[in-house]
């Protein structure tokens, strides 16, 4: 038998989906979960929540939005495994086996530690200041989300390839400590997929909740869509002037919800002088008849008609044997270096099939 590619993300539990989380990231891991010889694993990491955000109520009320996103957006839970990090006791437990085999030098030039320690620096700070533990081994927990299930690729952003890179190094380090020759921890790639496209947000930048520039993606309805589209920046051009459909953001937008004819379309009618506000209306239709069914199922699961608990326990962790066979392993070859798993055979959590 032919052995599957297993592919995991995980997406941090802080805030609301937006297009650009969609398009980026959900809609192509979807895509990518239906191809023949995929083994996907997707989660809500909730523990990587607590490093950016200390109000519960948020972590709580996020993890309910993205668990009920990826649900709506066509998650087929029979053929993914799709879990919250909190409910897996060894991803944390393998994070302090990690942590004792990675080089502290290596955390140290983790970039956002090192932004935050730059960010001190210039404001003439103590390079540490609000640096938490958390902060600083980040890259560890996400090392241990990887390996934990012995990921071959995995989907992310730009800004996380160095995370992957780490995590390589991390598994590299345990399987020659450990490892007796064989390569106990698969090495894990990034992938950062060129194709998928990068959304543009209302001022043309990035999409990102840091710019402050998303659109929602079911929050607020078709009026919170229509309403971010119409505050999309544009140039003055009145209607009937020729447009230079790469001048803002619509046309990019357009074409991540669009066949490449209909976008194709969309720019000639610019070019001829199709109005800003006219514009607009054509791409939140666009938008909205490939979101509206998706927003239904959405506001059924978010509205408490299945809580985040149920939403994550439907689809509880289908893999528990790998778990365990990687877990039992990792405690073997540690006790082989003199450190012995008292806990390893207590029973295991079962998954509850709700
Ligand atoms: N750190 C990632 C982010 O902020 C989320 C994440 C946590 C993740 N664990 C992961 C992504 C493991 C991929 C694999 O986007």
């Amino acid at each position: 038998m032919s052995q599957k590619t297993r592919v995991l993300t995980g997406i941090t539990t802080t805030g609301t989906p937006h297009l650009g989380n969609y398009v980026g990231a959900i809609r192509p891991a979807i895509q990518a979960s239906r191809a023949e010889g995929a083994d996907s694993f997707f989660f809500l990491a909730d523990y990587h929540a607590l490093i950016k955000c200390d109000d519960p109520a948020r972590i709580e009320r996020s993890r309910l939005e993205i668990a009920a996103t990826w649900l709506a957006a066509g998650l087929d839970v029979e053929r993914v495994t799709f879990y919250r990090q909190s409910d897996i006791p060894e991803i944390t437990e393998l994070t302090w086996l990690l942590t004792c085999v990675t080089a502290k030098g290596l955390m140290n030039r983790a970039h956002a530690y090192k932004a935050a320690v730059d960010a001190n620096v210039a404001a003439g700070e103590d390079p540490d200041t609000a640096v938490t533990m958390g902060l600083y081994s980040y890259p560890i927990l996400m090392a241990a989300d990887i390996l934990m299930f012995n990921a071959h690729r995995v989907p992310v952003g730009r800004d996380q390839v160095q995370h992957i890179e780490m995590a390589r190094d991390v598994a590299q380090r345990f399987n020659h400590l450990f490892g007796k020759g064989r390569e106990f921890f698969v090495l894990p790639e990034a992938v950062v997929d060129e194709a998928v496209a990068t959304l543009p947000g209302l001022d043309g930048r990035k999409m990102s909740k840091s710019y402050d520039n998303t659109i929602p993606l079911f929050e607020g309805g078709a009026k919170g869509l229509k309403d971010a589209i119409a505050r999309i920046v544009t140039d003055s051009l009145e209607p009937g002037q020729p447009k230079d459909p790469s001048s803002n953001a619509l046309l990019t937008l357009f074409e991540a919800f669009s066949s490449r004819e209909d976008s194709a379309a969309f720019a000639d009618d610019l070019r001829g002088g199709l109005g800003w506000g006219e514009a607009k209306k054509r791409l939140f239709e666009r938008v909205d008849g490939v979101l509206a069914p998706m927003r239904e199922r959405y506001e059924d699961l978010v509205a408490g008609r299945v809580t985040s608990r149920t939403c994550c326990r439907r689809v509880p962790p289908r893999r528990g044997p790998s778990r365990r066979r990687c877990w039992a392993d990792c405690a073997r070859l540690l006790a082989c270096a003199g450190c012995t798993m008292p806990r390893l055979h207590r029973p295991l959590p079962r998954a509850t099939p709700g």
